[in-house]
C-alpha cells in the first residue's frame, strides 16, 4: 500500500552547471558572507530562536530512505513560516538605508527596534503585493521598527490572512486579479505615493531589495546546518512560488558543500509551475490563468529573476505535485510522532519526495533509493487556522 497518491510531473534540467564550485558571478546574488550578516542581524531580533529540525522516522521506514530531515517552520517567530524572516530583514535594510542617507549615521538593529530615528522611520510606508506570508513578515517588521505598511492582496487570498496582516497595523488592500495583477498595482500606486516596495520577487531594474529578502532565508539553512551536525543530504526537495526560497536554499548549499552538494529539486503545484516551464524553454516565461491552487504560497505564474539565475543552473530537476497529495500530507504529519503542524505550502516538497520515491520510475530518475538522506522544509504552520482545520480532520 503506498502512503501518498500524487501525480508527479518531471523535468530533468540538462543545463544545470556540473560544476562543484559555486559560480563567482552568482555571490553577487547570494553568498554565505552576506547570509552570516543576515545571522547576525536577525538572531537579535527579539524573541529570536531556532526552529525545531525533525527526523521523520516512521515515513522514512515505510517509504525506504535512509532519513527524511524536516525543517520545521511552523512556529517562526509566531508567524508561523519563514517568510518572517526575509520581508521584515529587508523592511530593516531599507530603514537603515534611508536613516544613513538621511543622518550620515548607521543605525544598528537595536537602534530600529528601540525606535532610536522614531522622527525619520514614522515617515516612511512600505508596501508589498502578497498571497500573505510575505506581506505578514512586512507588516510584522514595520510594526517591530515603527514605519507604515500598505499591503496589497489578490482575489483568492483568505480573510484570515488578511485579518493576520491587519493584527500588526497594517493597511490591506484586495484587489480582483491574480497574484501578478496585485504586484503590478502595488507597484504603480507606490510610485505615486512615495512609498518604499519590499518585494520578494525580483525583476529587471529591481534586485536589491528581493535578494535582502531571500538573504534572510537563510537564517533558518544556518540553523539547519548546525543542527545536521555532519551530516549531508543526498537529497533537497524544496517547494516554489517566484523561486526566491528555492534559490536561496541551493546556493547556501553549493556554496557550503561543493562538490558534495545534494541534488536539488524544486517542488511546484501543476497549475503554478512557472520554473519547470521557464526550465522547459530555456528562460523565464509567465503561466497566465487563474493560477489556482490549495498550496496558496505558491500560486505565482512569474519568475523571479534572481533567482531563475540561481536555480537555471544549481536546480537538478523541476516537478510538479498534484493537489490530491496536499491535504493528506498535512494529516501524515498531523497524526505522526512528534506532530507537526503544516499549512497548505509547507508539505508540497515532503509530498513530492515520498510520492516519488513510491514510483519506481521517478525514484531511478532521481536517484532515490535506501540509502538517501532527504533534507525538506515545512516552510509554514496552519497560517489560515480554519483552513488548516478543514483539511487535516477531513
Ligand atoms: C509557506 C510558503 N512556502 C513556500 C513559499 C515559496 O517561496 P518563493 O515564493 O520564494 O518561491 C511561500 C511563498 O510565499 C510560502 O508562503
Amino acid at each position: 500500500m503506498t502512503l501518498l497518491t500524487a501525480q508527479l510531473s518531471h523535468h530533468a534540467n540538462t543545463r544545470a552547471d556540473p560544476g562543484p564550485d559555486y559560480p563567482g558571478d552568482l555571490r553577487k546574488i547570494a553568498s554565505l558572507e552576506a547570509s552570516r550578516e543576515a545571522f547576525d542581524e536577525i538572531s537579535r531580533w527579539p524573541d529570536y530562536r531556532s526552529t525545531p529540525l525533525c527526523h521523520l522516522d516512521s515515513i522514512a521506514r515505510q517509504i525506504g530512505v535512509r532519513d527524511i530531515i524536516y525543517k520545521d517552520e511552523s512556529q517562526r517567530f509566531h508567524l508561523k513560516s519563514f517568510k518572517a524572516l526575509g520581508g521584515a530583514y529587508a523592511v530593516a535594510r531599507q530603514l537603515q538605508q534611508r536613516i544613513s542617507t538621511e543622518t550620515g549615521e548607521k543605525p544598528s538593529i537595536d537602534d530600529l527596534v528601540g525606535k532610536r530615528y522614531a522622527s525619520i522611520v514614522d515617515n516612511i510606508v512600505i508596501s508589498c503585493a502578497t498571497d500573505g506570508n510575505h506581506g505578514r513578515s512586512v507588516a510584522w517588521g514595520c510594526q517591530m521598527f515603527g514605519c507604515r505598511c500598505v499591503i496589497y492582496i489578490h482575489r483568492d487570498v483568505s480573510e484570515a490572512r488578511k485579518q493576520a496582516m491587519q493584527v500588526f497595523g497594517a493597511e490591506v488592500i484586495r484587489i480582483d486579479g491574480n497574484y501578478d495583477d496585485s504586484v503590478k498595482q502595488a507597484d504603480r500606486e507606490a510610485g505615486i505615493h512615495g512609498r518604499i516596495i519590499v518585494s520578494d520577487t525580483s525583476y529587471p531594474g529591481y534586485m536589491d531589495i528581493p535578494r535582502d529578502v531571500a538573504l534572510g532565508y537563510t537564517v533558518m539553512l544556518a540553523e539547519a546546518v548546525e543542527q545536521m551536525q555532519e551530516s549531508i543530504p543526498t537529497h533537497v526537495f524544496i517547494q516554489a512560488g517566484v523561486g526566491g526560497l528555492a534559490a536561496a536554499v541551493c546556493a547556501y548549499f553549493w556554496e557550503l558543500w561543493g562538490a558534495k552538494r545534494p541534488r536539488f529539486i524544486v517542488v511546484e503545484p501543476e497549475k503554478a509551475n512557472c520554473l519547470q516551464q521557464s526550465a522547459r524553454r530555456g528562460k523565464p516565461v509567465t503561466v497566465a490563468g487563474d493560477l489556482d491552487t490549495l498550496m496558496a504560497g505558491l500560486s505565482c505564474g512569474e519568475v523571479s529573476l534572481l533567482a531563475w539565475k540561481v536555480l537555471e543552473r544549481g536546480a537538478n530537476d523541476f516537478m510538479t505535485v498534484s493537489e490530491n497529495a496536499v491535504a493528506p500530507c498535512m494529516r501524515l504529519l498531523a497524526s505522526g510522532e512528534p506532530a507537526i503542524e503544516a499549512g497548505e505550502s509547507a508539505v508540497a516538497g515532503l509530498a513530492a519526495a515520498i510520492a516519488a520515491r513510491e514510483d519506481p520510475v521517478m525514484s531511478d530518475r532521481l536517484g532515490l533509493g535506501d540509502s538517501s538522506l532527504i533534507f525538506v522544509i515545512g516552510t509554514e504552520g496552519a497560517t489560515d487556522p480554519e483552513l488548516y482545520r478543514q483539511l487535516v480532520s477531513a
